[in-house]
């Protein structure tokens, strides 16, 4: 084990049977010391910066059926929602106010909002806050559609690619293909977006063998981020019985991220924040760096719910974060946190 996590602390590098033997065999001592390799390396890029990013879910709608998802076409249990431009703009305007750098666009995959919808918010966000980054999080569109949104400024996007297993990747998306997911964030990398990709830890079927397919499929993309979280059931899905995903491997398996790709801003996801009291502090001490808050109104923020319980985070939350970062020798930072391979306007 020591020698195959000192390779991976000075390479940055692992092959497949390697990742199995970490996650096959990996106990708490050699976790402990993973995770103290994830940090170092944390701290030669990041430092011990947290970055703050705002996240707005606009529209619970979506065309698709993801098997886990809560906000899926055919659960008829929910009350769907859409804000609409003076909504969003008024929800960035507080978020601005109280110092919100980064504003992350979220919904479903709702067509309702069209390219033209669209480019016109981001040209109006772009045009009253030119320092804030803008990130959209609204499924698969065409190249065409994503290279109109970012020449209308948007700056990140995020698209978990869920599963590098083609087979279990189609089988939990109705109609959906992994090859098109791949090409989708293939395109986004192409046209310039600082690009985030990441799965669903606990997946049914999900091997560590699937596990090490993920990570080599992120070291093979390269993302600007990564955001991975625990599988939570949701009543209202066809996985409505299946296991809670772990929290521990989800931890391990940010620290191994984190030494793939030490360049990659990664997330302490909600989901790992729901089903885990210290998911924060244990997120970020296995080599996270980025913690999204909720800046949805809050007549919306219930309504928004992949799963259950969704833990919903908000500025609130901030002198309490600010404290738990403190404690564990790291620093909240507001600023916008891009990656450090893209400087702003070198990618206009
Ligand atoms: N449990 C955990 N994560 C989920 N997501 C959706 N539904 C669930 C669930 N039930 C994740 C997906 C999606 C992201 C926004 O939320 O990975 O990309």
């Amino acid at each position: 084990m020591k020698n195959i996590l000192d390779k991976l602390y000075r390479t940055n590098c692992l092959n497949k049977e390697e990742i199995i033997f970490i996650l096959d065999n990996i106990d708490k001592e050699w976790e402990n010391y993973l995770f103290n390799l994830a940090k170092n390396t944390l701290f030669e890029t990041y430092g011990n910066k947290i970055f703050i990013r705002g996240l707005l879910e606009f529209s619970n709608y979506c065309r698709n059926n993801c098997i886990y998802c809560g906000i899926r076409k055919d659960n008829s249990n929910i009350d769907r929602y859409r804000l609409d431009k003076k909504e969003i703009l008024a929800s960035l305007e507080e978020s601005s106010e109280l110092g919100y750098s980064t504003f992350v666009l979220q919904s479903g995959e709702d067509l309702y909002y069209t390219d033209e919808y669209l480019e016109d918010l981001i040209r109006e966000i772009k045009f009253k806050y030119p320092d804030k980054a803008v990130t959209l999080s609204i499924g698969e569109r065409s190249f065409e559609s994503y290279e109109k949104l970012f020449e209308a400024g948007a700056d990140r996007f995020l698209l978990r690619h869920e599963t590098a297993d083609p087979i279990i990747y189609n089988s939990i998306h109705p109609k959906m293909y992994w090859n098109e997911r791949k090409n989708c964030l293939y395109n986004l990398k192409n046209i310039g977006y600082q690009t985030g990709a990441g799965f669903i830890v606990g997946l049914p079927n999900q091997t560590n063998k699937v596990l090490a397919e993920d990570l080599l499929f992120l070291k093979e993309l390269e993302p600007a981020m990564v955001g991975i979280g625990p599988l939570i059931p949701h009543p209202d899905t066809p996985l409505k019985k299946e296991k809670i995903g772990s929290a521990e491997k989800t931890i391990v398996l940010i620290a191994l991220i984190r030494l793939l790709l030490p360049d990659a801003l990664i997330p302490v996801t909600t989901a790992l924040n729901t089903i885990y009291e210290y998911g924060f502090e244990r997120g970020i001490l296995a080599g996270a760096n980025v913690i999204m808050l909720n800046i949805s109104p809050s007549h919306v923020r219930k309504k928004y719910e992949i799963y259950k319980n969704k833990e919903t985070k908000d500025i609130q939350e901030l002198n309490i974060l600010k404290k738990k970062a403190k404690n564990i020798g790291f620093v909240i930072n507001m600023e916008r946190g891009d990656n450090l391979n893209f400087r702003r306007n070198e990618n206009v």
